[in-house]
């Protein structure tokens, strides 16, 4: 009888003992796997941080005129980048080119690793392209043009896709106009669906053409905050004409001028090009001044009866005017006049 029990009671220690071992190796295996989750995860955000384009030798020309780009080279590092340029100077060319779009003449870009040439469908698949002139689907309303995109980017399970749709919908604050076509929309609105539909798919590299013309300040200070949030460990590609966007958001940029790159490097950097060549004079307003053939004036404040104006000009334009410190736009305009052929 003793001994029955003593076995039955040996038995039930071996039936334990062998539960916790198996229990240690489970959590020895999902340790191990846990482990590894973790190391592929940060290849994963070390390539996403590694993402990277490089353009060598860039030129298009289109069929008359000058060439639109003429040999440009850019590197362009995961974050923002800002594009700025007058009108004509080349940058929805390029945007156009990194989008494969159109085909350049001659020079390389390699887009994370990958030749634009050899595989434009690689680059194309994780891409967000908002070009300049969106305005398309007109019948269809706001939602059914995200949930069309979505289904050509290849969102093909439908409850993946409603979420995804929904989440972009409160992105670019259009939830209230989900069901409105989009011929009814403003053209702010028009624009936020744009920057939608670009955001789908959450590509890599996301190209936005002027993205803020026709925005309000308050939407565009909210989308400029939306693309800086999505930028980490992807290119995000800018074009504007605004300075204060590129201000705000972007930690480096270039400058086109009649295709050719006159600038790159931190907006800091850009407003440092017109150090020593801003001059601010204070005259009263029947006082008249004749300024040197070199100088512009770039800004003028009426105060009281007091005219204060800001002028871009390599030397002291008149004996009265004080040296002061460049804004970003004038080291843009600085650096666009130094390189425009005349
Ligand atoms: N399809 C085209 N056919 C012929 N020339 C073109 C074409 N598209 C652009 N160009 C020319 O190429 C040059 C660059 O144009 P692009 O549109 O790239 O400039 P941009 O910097 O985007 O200007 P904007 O600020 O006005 O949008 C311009 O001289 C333009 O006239
Ligand atoms: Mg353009």
């Amino acid at each position: 009888m003793h001994g029955a029990l003593r076995h039955k009671g040996r038995r039930k220690d071996r039936l334990a003992l062998t539960a916790a071992f198996k229990c240690i190796f489970l959590l020895c295996l999902a340790s191990l796997r846990a482990g590894r989750r973790r190391e592929g995860l940060k290849q994963r955000e070390a390539a996403a941080l590694a993402f990277s384009i490089q353009i060598t030798d860039l030129t298009k020309q289109y069929r008359k005129g000058p060439p639109a780009l003429n040999k440009v080279n850019l590197n362009i590092q995961s974050g923002m980048f800002g594009l700025l340029g007058p009108n004509g100077a080349g940058k929805t060319t390029l945007m156009r080119i990194l989008a494969t779009l159109l085909q350049p003449l001659s020079g390389e870009v390699y887009v994370g690793g990958v030749n634009l040439a050899d595989n434009p469908g690689a680059v194309r698949a994780i891409l967000g392209y908002l070009p300049q002139d969106f305005n398309t689907y007109r019948r269809l309303t706001v939602r059914q043009v995200l949930d069309y995109v979505a289904l050509l980017k290849g969102l093909d399970a439908a409850a993946a896709r409603r979420q995804k749709v929904e989440l972009v919908l409160a992105q670019v604050h259009l939830k209230e106009k989900r069901h409105t076509q989009v011929a009814h929309l403003s053209g702010g609105m028009r624009q936020r669906l744009g920057i939608g539909q670009a955001l789908l798919g959450d590509p890599q590299l996301l190209i936005v053409d002027e993205p803020t013309a026709g925005l309000d300040p308050e939407e565009r200070i909210r989308f400029r905050n939306l693309l800086v949030e999505i930028s980490k460990g992807k290119v995000v590609l800018l074009s504007t004409h605004i300075v204060g966007d590129v201000e705000s958001c972007c930690s480096r940029l270039a400058v086109l001028n009649q295709g050719n790159v006159c600038f790159t490097g931190s907006p800091a950097e850009l407003a440092a090009k017109a150090r020593g060549q801003v001059w601010e004079i204070a005259a009263a307003e029947e006082q008249h001044t004749t300024l040197p053939a070199s100088a512009r004036v770039i800004a003028t404040r009426r105060i009281g009866d007091t005219v204060h104006r800001r002028i871009l000009s390599p030397m002291r334009p008149l004996p009265a005017a004080l040296p002061v410190e460049p804004t970003l736009e004038e080291g843009y305009l600085q650096v666009v006049k130094a390189g425009a052929t005349p």
